[in-house]
């Protein structure tokens, strides 16, 4: 049983990416401007003792859970690492930070600390030695977690083999390398509840918004931020860009805008794949380590939040009115480079690709997904369950800013119910340069 959970966490050779897409590169993570404010000094603390941590089967079998459902493999388990010690790279603006050993190792991992320092860790973003973490680590979200789930991770985390692997220092710039300015963006954050997404009151869906804000953190991503980098929570799971991709809104209107059902909701959390599209980008992870594991009440949980009660409906496609002519020439580059595998209607083959028509990717007002995919291509996935799809490769090369234009905007109209109003420009913005 144990070293079978442990497995779960094991990122080999990571699935789904390619050394381009990723390879020695950081997992790219949006986090916070910060000020250097001089408030808080470090208190140090002593070397304790190593903890010796009794649990019981149910509460390892719960910390997995919280495990999975938090997704602490994403930013503590190294590709090709033992699990949960450590050394991830997360790109942030202000440079590299690292995702810490938290196996039980006494000196390099929390092998000292007890189940009440583990729980500051998770909700006020405190170290044992009163280091302030950095929000990399997402304790502005976590810090609506169940005492009781916290306890059952720490009793998971603590009764997995110790690793000693020492952290690895962060590559932080001059202000952001110090760690006093934390404490008055925590003043000024930490503690603000995110308004709920959606309405709804049901048992099914206050556990959804647990899942979704607390431990799912999903608008770490989906939230868009404001100034200080910190997340609006006037305006949850609106949408925010992520570099060059963005994570859309997840909103109940926004998804149904986009054509997400109930169904279509669960199978892609469950799967990677639904009608709407396949997940790519900073959420095929999320489903890789994290979802794909979550039993099928929660999901269905997360689902009536995502889409509220009652569930918004998903709209079809609506017609835009565009002129046919000036589509001509995106259809010309879309038969030619993209039909083979994603079907002359837009159909999509099974096996091969995904539908176009009706893709939320292109119902998606935002075009910067559909531009970016279309210039760097998507990698070689394994969804969970049997799927799997070639690559998508990159046209950047084959098309100039104006045919990726046409083709963006014939897609877009044709098959997303959107304007044909993206212009070379925008192309040009999103190219690697
Ligand atoms: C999005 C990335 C991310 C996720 C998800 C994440 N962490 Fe972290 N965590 C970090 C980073 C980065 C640090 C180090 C922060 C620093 O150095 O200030 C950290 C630090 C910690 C620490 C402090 C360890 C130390 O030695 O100081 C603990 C404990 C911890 N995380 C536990 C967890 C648990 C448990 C989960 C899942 C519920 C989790 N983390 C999920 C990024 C993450
Ligand atoms: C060799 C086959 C192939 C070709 C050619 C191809 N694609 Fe794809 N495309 C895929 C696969 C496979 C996926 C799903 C990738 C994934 O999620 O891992 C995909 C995904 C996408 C997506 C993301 C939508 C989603 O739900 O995953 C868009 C947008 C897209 N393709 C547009 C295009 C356009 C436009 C062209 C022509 C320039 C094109 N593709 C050419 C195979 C292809
Ligand atoms: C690390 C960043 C990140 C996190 C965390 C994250 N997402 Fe995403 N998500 C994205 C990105 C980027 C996309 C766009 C690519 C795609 O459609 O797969 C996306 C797409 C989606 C989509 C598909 C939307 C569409 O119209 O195509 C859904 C649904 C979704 N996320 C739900 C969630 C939920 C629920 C959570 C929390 C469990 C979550 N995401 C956590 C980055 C993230």
């Amino acid at each position: 049983m144990r070293s079978e959970t442990f497995e779960e966490f094991a990122i080999p050779a990571f699935a789904g990416t390619t050394p381009e897409a990723t390879g020695a590169k950081p997992r790219r993570l949006l986090v916070v401007t910060l000020f250097a404010v001089l408030l808080a000094a470090c208190s140090g603390k002593e070397d304790g003792p190593a903890q010796k941590v009794e649990a019981s089967k149910e509460q390892i079998a719960r910390g997995l859970a919280v495990a999975q459902a938090g997704d602490c493999a994403a930013c503590h388990t190294a590709e090709g690492g033992a699990p949960f010690a450590g050394g991830v790279p997360l790109a942030t603006p202000f440079g590299t930070i690292h995702g810490t050993n938290i196996t039980p190792d006494p000196d390099t991992g929390i092998g000292r600390w007890s189940a009440d320092e583990f729980h500051r860790a998770l909700t006020e973003g405190k170290a044992r030695d009163g280091r302030h973490l950095y929000p990399a680590m997402p304790y502005t979200s976590y810090g609506g977690i169940a005492r009781e789930d916290s306890d059952a991770l720490y009793a998971y985390l603590m009764t997995r083999t110790p690793v000693r692997q020492a952290n690895r220092a962060n590559d932080l710039g001059f202000p952001y390398n110090l760690r006093f300015g934390l404490a008055f963006w925590n003043w000024m954050y930490l503690g603000r509840e995110a308004k709920p997404a959606s309405s709804g009151n049901s048992a099914q869906w206050q556990r959804g918004r647990y899942l979704v804000d607390v431990l799912g953190h999903c608008g770490e991503c989906h939230t868009p931020r404001g100034g200080m980098g910190q997340l609006d929570h006037e305006r949850p799971l609106a949408g925010a860009a992520l570099g060059r991709i963005a994570a859309p809104d997840i909103t109940p209107q926004g998804l149904a805008a986009r054509g997400w059902s109930s169904d279509a909701l669960i199978g892609f959390l469950r799967t990677g794949i639904a009608e709407p599209g396949s997940a790519y980008g900073e959420m095929f992870p999320v489903i890789h380590l994290s979802t794909q594991h979550m039993p099928d009440a929660d999901l269905a949980a997360m689902t009536s939040y995502l889409l509220g009660e009652p569930a918004a409906a998903a709209q079809p496609v609506r017609a835009v009115a565009a002129d046919p002519a000036a589509l001509e020439p995106g259809r010309g580059h879309y038969l030619a480079l993209c039909a083979g595998c994603h079907g002359r209607e837009g159909e999509g083959k099974p096996h091969v690709a995904v539908a176009m028509a009706g893709n939320s990717t292109l119902r998606n007002v935002d075009a910067r997904n559909l531009i970016v995919s279309v210039l760097d291509g998507l990698p070689a996935q394994d969804f969970p369950g049997i799927e799997r799809m070639q690559d998508m490769p990159g046209f950047s090369d084959q098309l100039d800013d104006g045919s990726v234009a046409q083709l963006a905007n014939y897609v877009r109209a044709t098959w997303g119910g959107q304007p044909a109003d993206v212009d070379a420009a925008a192309v040009k913005a999103l190219r690697v340069q």
